[in-house]
């Protein structure tokens, strides 16, 4: 399907449905490789799709312009998700790339560009295309060094390529259609897209906040329309750590002792009022985990101890956390273990690393499987996790 957005602009993006894992991303909605047409004096097209949704993207073009008359072909971002397409139409159209520098870069090494053509821009760079004016402002390191926004000022439309994205698969191309639930989508994409980067969002913020802007056109999921103001506030509140009383245990089990671990501290710290959230680290994507862990005050992370080492699914864990990179978060660690505890040191480590403050207990520690007693005292550990100051 093609939409007219605003009065010669269109949505030409492609839906994909079925996908279900975004480079270890769970997409349990599917997501959208949003494109837009601008026809003018020159026909631009603004970011592509996967590689393998070409069909439907030049289909949907083809249904507005001949995709031989493409002139510009705006790449704000070469993740493949983006530049999947590029060369293809390239090869259809000899139309010119509009990127920056390090997007050229970046091209050159996904494809052979010798042959085509570019104009390079920097932050504040215009580029007339007839009756509007395409404005650039670069975004570098959200989340990749190329990454840039296309600021069309006659008409009030910030394309903002990854940032403000949500992996949903949708008929609705408005947030006002979807309502407030988009909130979490976004939400979701934020913690495992661009938390890793989260200090460099007030800056991008300030930049975004100057702009006069009618419609974010993200590459990804629904465009804002409604909710510009609350979307953009609440990156600021996710960027800034703005925590509620809640904490996130994740865990893993052999024989249900972690298990039963995790479940006493989170009774504790219900008893306080805590908002508790449990997941097993197995019966539940890495994604979603993070998502709850970003305005989560506490992080609970138990392992079994195998073999002097961590139970692998809590490894697998840690690994992508670590990757993610949630900062200013209260950590514990606990776990189970036979005859040699050694997984909560290695939880304790990645917490260093990211620079959580860590709380520590013996109650935290069990041999084999935890008594009532031992329950008790994870329970009551709990309550005095929950009137901690740190
Ligand atoms: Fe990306
Ligand atoms: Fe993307």
């Amino acid at each position: 399907m093609v939409l007219e957005i605003k009065n010669g602009i269109y949505w030409v993006g492609v839906i994909d449905w079925e996908i279900r894992d975004f480079h270890g991303y769970g997409t349990p909605y599917g997501s959208t490789y949003n494109s837009y047409l601008i026809k003018d004096k020159k026909n631009v097209l603004i970011d592509t799709a996967k590689d393998y949704m070409f069909n439907e993207l030049i289909y949907g073009i083809s249904k507005l312009i001949d995709p031989k008359d493409l002139d510009y072909i705006v790449v704000n971002h070469v993740e493949k998700d983006h530049s999947g397409c590029v060369d293809k139409l390239v090869e259809i159209s000899n139309a010119t790339i509009i990127t920056n520098e390090k997007g050229k870069e970046h091209l050159s090494l996904y494809y052979d560009t010798k042959d085509w053509d570019f104009v390079i821009v920097d932050t504040g760079d215009e580029i007339s295309i007839g009756d509007r004016t395409l404005k650039f402002i670069r975004t570098p390191m959200l989340h990749w060094p190329d990454n840039m926004l296309t600021y069309c000022e006659e008409e009030k439309i910030l394309f903002s390529n990854d940032a403000f994205g949500q992996h949903i698969a949708s008929s609705e191309r408005f947030d006002y259609e979807i309502g407030e639930g988009i909130f979490e989508h976004a939400k979701d994409y934020f913690a495992n897209i661009l938390m890793p980067y989260k200090m460099l969002i007030p800056d991008a913020i300030k930049a975004v906040k100057s702009l006069d802007i009618e419609l974010i056109c993200p590459s990804h999921g629904v465009i804002w329309r409604e909710y510009i103001n609350e979307i953009i506030e609440k990156y600021n509140d996710w960027a800034t750590n703005k925590t509620k009383n809640k904490a996130v245990i994740v865990y893993d089990t052999m024989y249900n002792s972690t298990k039963k671990m995790a479940h006493a501290i989170a009774e504790g710290l219900m008893e306080k009022g805590v908002e508790v959230k449990i997941y097993r680290i197995s019966e539940t994507s890495l994604s979603r985990i993070m998502t709850e862990i970003l305005d989560a005050k506490y992080v609970l992370i138990g392992s079994p101890t195998v073999n002097r080492n961590l139970y692998p699914e809590v490894g697998k864990f840690l690994a992508y956390m670590d990757c993610i990179r949630p900062l200013d978060k209260i950590g514990v660690a606990f776990g189970s273990y036979g005859w040699m505890e050694c997984a909560t040191e290695k939880i304790k480590n990645i917490f260093e690393n990211l620079g959580f403050k860590i709380v520590d207990d013996e109650c935290l520690t069990v041999r084999f499987a935890p008594k009532e007693e031992d329950l008790k005292k994870c329970c009551e550990f709990g309550k005095r996790l929950a009137d901690i100051d740190l």
